[in-house]
């Protein structure tokens, strides 16, 4: 007997039917990825002008704690199932080069000291002098600098002081430091560094690719590192430009990188999907202080649901390549989960 003949509105011959696989009970065997605390980093500032711990106004949840509560503070993380923090530092004094980011006593190397002496966590440190230059910029700047927003920051001579950073950290115990300032051979520079320093197996995670974002807006409240005049433009990227990010991080490999991030995240997922097929190497990806905080602008103003905007960011992240994210939702993502 010959089958009747039935119409489909999808047309005859289509028997695909996406749908099918959406049912509860399927969605999660055939999801493609999902999140895991163990994919987040929490970034966390220890603040050395303060006895108190400060709530950071521009990313609610969020605080500047003294040297004496950074290990209650990592405990913190900790207990939401985050393994990985970064740490930043606000030191109590500042100068032209930047003397408390690699002073043996300085605010993260005593936090390093402590955290790694008194928890699990695995700590990584953000190497970078713009929270410890009295100008704000990266690196070392031009004397004349000040009036002239073309000469910013020296590159070669501030590569000595970011290297000297970056010992400075392994030697308080640091598991992995992680160089921000985006100066050419920064990485090749501190590699150096450490394995001369006896760091060999220190690992480095780059921020390969950094773009000179307006999103950094509620870490520079946090870390007070806004540069004091000019901008970032001379070093870190170009909004406008992907092939470039493919020099950068090819840079980066070249000289020893083995995590390359890319920071801003979202605003940067064809990036990360860029450096994703490009390498083999573990991708991160930076879901910055304005991401956070426009998400929570939004939360607030009941506009968004800020729990489930602020998963299905991280998800997103992960599904363009990232492995590994920092972020501040790690805390309570990772504790939803
Ligand atoms: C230091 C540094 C910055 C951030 C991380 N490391 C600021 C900047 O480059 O201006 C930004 C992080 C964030 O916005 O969450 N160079």
């Amino acid at each position: 007997m010959e089958r009747p003949h039935r119409s489909s509105p999808l047309g005859r011959d289509d028997a695909r039917r996406p749908r099918r696989l959406r049912a509860d009970g399927i969605r999660s065997l055939v999801s493609e990825r999902s999140l895991s605390a163990a994919d987040l980093i929490a970034p966390i500032f220890i603040d050395a002008t303060t006895e108190q711990r400060q709530p950071i106004e521009s990313m609610p949840g969020h605080e500047r704690v003294p040297l004496k509560a950074a290990v209650p503070r990592v405990e913190e993380v900790l207990a939401t199932g985050v393994e990985a923090v970064m740490l930043f530092g606000i030191p109590e004094s500042k100068d032209e080069r930047g003397s408390r980011a690699y002073a043996e006593d300085g605010v993260v190397q005593a936090a390093v000291r402590q955290v790694t002496a008194e928890t699990d966590a695995y700590v990584i440190t953000d190497v970078c002098l713009c929270e410890y230059t009295d100008h704000g910029h990266c690196g070392v700047v031009e004397t004349d600098a000040h009036d002239d927003p073309e000469l910013t920051v020296k590159n070669d001579e501030s590569l000595d002081l970011l290297a000297k950073t970056a010992v400075s950290h392994a030697e308080a115990g640091a598991d992995m430091v992680a160089p921000s300032a985006s100066l050419d051979g920064m990485v090749g520079a501190i590699r150096q560094e450490l394995d001369e320093a006896g760091f060999e197996n220190c690992p480095i995670m780059s921020y390969a690719a950094k773009y000179e974002s307006a999103f950094y807006g509620p870490f520079r409240d946090a870390a007070d590192g806004a540069p004091a005049f000019g901008d970032r433009r001379h070093y870190q990227m170009d909004p406008a430009n992907s092939r470039e990010a493919r020099r950068e991080v090819e840079l980066d490999v070249t000289e020893g990188a083995d995590v390359l991030m890319v920071k801003p995240a979202l605003p940067y997922l064809d990036i990360v999907a860029q450096v994703r097929r490009d390498h083999d190497h573990p991708v991160a990806a930076y879901n910055v202080s304005g991401e956070y905080a426009m998400v929570h602008a939004a939360g607030e103003k009941g506009w968004l649901d800020l729990e489930a905007v602020a998963q299905e960011s991280l998800l997103s992240i992960k599904r363009a390549g990232a492995d590994l994210i920092l972020t501040y939702f790690a805390e309570d993502v990772a504790a939803a989960l």
